[in-house]
């Protein structure tokens, strides 16, 4: 028997405020038309200017445990995965926890930019199977409006804000390919790339949130290579093949990175979840807003297998593959 960390619920938020391409085109030098074909970005979601990463990551939690059928009580642990948390301490998960009114269990936050939920799920996962929780609440959440700067054509018109949440719970299994739950987990980094994505303040040097840069056709390259790869060896390590899988449900930055990695793998876009021309680069909220809106479409099914992967700044990537 081996215990396996199970998705049993899922839930996003996005903010109301929906910005479309053409604002761009009253300040910036861009157009509709450059956005939607070089990234395939049509909108994005921008929270209020009260609105905190904590408050989405909140109510996108309260959406996942409805959708479990599990109160705030019924959870050992909260991870958050952001880089753009409300203060520089204490984490937004425990604030997430205290939104939800929870007084025990433990929270802590994953900062491992766009790649920070695969990282966060892994996390988790292990938790899990290590016998240290039994049901975890695992979320991504962004306010990246926050480090645009909006004179950087580059860099603003690509991210948005949001929220996403699952529910994993450890359950007793056979231990083979049939078992619901995360079956493998790759993740890495490599921290000579670290100029490649960036955000030019911080604690220890500006004493400022600062603003993201990045060298985005070198990155796009790697991006392709590294995801693919990663997708790869996690469905290796779980004794699948690409044929085997239902749902690429991938990291949100580009459609044409999405689509480059899909065909790598072989795999056709009728099996990918795509929402990044609805939310744009929502950083690590990314892929559980995907989860969420591919499982209210009904798209994603119980018993199907799902292949997240993700890669960001650092640089840092992985892939999880879980049977939903
Ligand atoms: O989430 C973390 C991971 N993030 C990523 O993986 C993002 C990876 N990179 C990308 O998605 C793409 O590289 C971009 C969408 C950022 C850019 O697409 P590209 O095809 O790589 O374009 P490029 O950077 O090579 O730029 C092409 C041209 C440049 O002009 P010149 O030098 O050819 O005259 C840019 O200045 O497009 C120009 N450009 C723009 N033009 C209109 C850059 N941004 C814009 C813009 N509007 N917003």
């Amino acid at each position: 028997m081996t215990t396996r960390a199970v998705v049993r619920g899922v839930g996003h938020y996005l903010p109301e405020r929906i910005v479309e391409n053409a604002e761009f085109e009253k300040t910036l030098d861009t157009s509709d038309e450059w956005i939607r074909t070089r990234s395939g970005i049509e909108r994005r979601h921008f929270a209020a200017d009260d609105q905190t990463t904590s408050q989405m990551a909140g109510i996108a939690a309260k959406n996942a445990l409805a959708d479990a059928g599990f109160d705030p009580t019924d959870i050992d642990a909260v991870i958050v995965a952001t880089s753009t948390p409300d203060l520089t301490f204490p984490s937004v998960a425990t604030m997430v926890q205290s939104e939800l009114a929870m007084q025990s269990g433990f929270a802590f936050d994953v900062q491992a930019v766009c790649a920070g939920f695969v990282f966060a799920l892994a996390n988790a996962n292990a938790l899990i199977v290590s016998g240290q929780a039994r049901r975890i609440l695992v979320i991504g959440a962004e306010t990246f409006s926050r480090i645009l700067d909006f004179e950087d054509r580059a860099t603003c018109v690509l991210f948005g804000d949001g929220a996403g949440a699952l529910v994993l719970e450890g359950c007793e299994s056979d231990g083979d390919t049939t078992d619901r739950g995360v079956l493998s987990v790759d993740l890495h980094s490599d921290g000579s790339y670290r100029d490649m994505l960036y955000v030019d303040g911080g604690v220890s040097t500006t004493g400022e949130a600062g603003k993201v840069r990045m060298q985005g056709n070198p990155l796009f390259r790697q991006a392709v290579a590294k995801l693919s790869q990663t997708a790869e060896t996690a469905l290796d390590k779980a004794k699948l093949a690409t044929t085997d899988v239902d749902w690429i449900v991938p990291h949100q930055a580009n459609i044409r990175i999405i689509q480059g990695t899909a065909k790598k793998m072989g795999v056709p876009m009728d099996k990918v979840i795509v929402t990044v021309q609805d939310h744009g680069n929502t950083s690590a909220a990314s892929i559980p807003l995907a989860l969420s809106v591919g499982k209210q479409s009904g798209k994603i099914r119980e018993g199907q297998i799902i292949v997240t992967e993700a890669i960001g700044g650092g640089l840092a990537w992985g892939s999880v593959v879980i049977r939903w």
